[in-house]
């Protein structure tokens, strides 16, 4: 059998299995197994693989099809930023909405040097970046899972920013000490009610942790912006990922503690998921 053959096999195996992306999917976990990138299979369809790439083949598109595990967990690891990101069950897996919040403040703070504060780090894929971008800042990650603050500060290592970022196991809620030009955090945004209408690999998989935003989705949001009030300097930004759909009330909150809105960055599909928000002083 040929790499084609392998590709056409396992893709029809997760298409029966409900797996919407399943020729990619099957593309990916060639990909991972024989180490060549995807293109290759593309350009070339006839690549020939060794035993051990086709057991390792067959188990994972078994996996994948029968658990739904995400294929980031399967591999343990995510591309975020052009880094390869390790990931487990303990971090949510960073998702390409966040590269927008970076890429927003990689612009904003070019040749500056903010002292940062990452709230709810994960893996730590937006301190990470974003720290790879501004080469002079350093910041401090929070989390109240130790098992993600693990994986974040296993990252920095890999993505040489670890001398840089101070990584401190806390809730936002009893975070105090420091003063910060930019405080950044992609929050649990998810309403509790909805987290049973998320997809299986979502809502099987990824840490509840990292998704259930209580009632309405915005109780972490709260937090965040409520410390936000304390812990930022004169004219630090507020710059928050939040839901789609979560636009107006978030703006709301901010207005109520008494921030003022600078921009907001839309995503692929046109819905508003950032918003940079600075102290009104005046
Ligand atoms: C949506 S995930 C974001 C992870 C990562 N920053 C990213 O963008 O992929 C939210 C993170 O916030 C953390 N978290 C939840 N509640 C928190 C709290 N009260 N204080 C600090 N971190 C919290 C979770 O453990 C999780 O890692």
């Amino acid at each position: 059998m040929t790499s084609n053959d392998f590709i056409k096999k396992g893709s029809n195996f997760l298409k029966m299995n409900n797996i919407k992306s399943h020729i990619i999917d099957a593309e990916l976990i060639l990909s991972n197994v024989s180490g060549l990138l995807r293109e290759k299979f593309v350009i070339n369809s006839e690549l020939k693989l060794d035993s051990n790439q086709i057991n390792a083949f067959n188990k994972l598109i078994l996996k994948r099809g029968m658990s739904k595990e995400p294929l980031a967990y399967l591999f343990k690891k995510k591309e975020f930023w052009s880094n390869d990101l390790n990931v487990n069950k303990n971090v949510l897996i960073p998702r390409p909405e966040t590269e927008i919040l970076v890429d927003a403040l990689a612009r904003y703070y070019k040749n500056q040097k903010p002292f940062i504060l990452d709230i709810g780090t994960g893996s730590g894929c937006i301190i990470i970046s974003l720290l790879q971008e501004l080469k002079q800042s350093k910041a401090i990650a929070i989390d109240i899972s130790n098992k993600a603050l693990k994986i974040a500060l296993e990252n920095s290592k890999i993505n040489n920013t670890f001398d840089r970022i101070k990584f401190i196991n806390s809730s936002i809620d009893n975070f105090i000490g420091f003063k910060f030009d930019l405080v950044v955090c992609n929050p649990p945004y998810i309403a509790r009610h909805q987290l049973k209408n998320l997809d299986d690999s979502i809502k099987y998989f990824e840490p509840k942790i990292a998704l259930d935003g209580g009632n309405d989705g915005l109780d972490v949001i709260r937090k965040v912006i409520y410390k936000s009030k304390k812990i930022l300097k004169i004219n630090g930004m507020l710059a928050l990922e939040i839901g789609n759909g979560q636009y107006s009330k978030v703006s709301q909150i901010l207005k109520l503690n008494k921030f003022k809105e600078k921009f907001f960055v839309k995503d692929y599909k046109d819905n508003i998921r950032c918003i940079f928000s600075k102290l009104d002083h005046y």
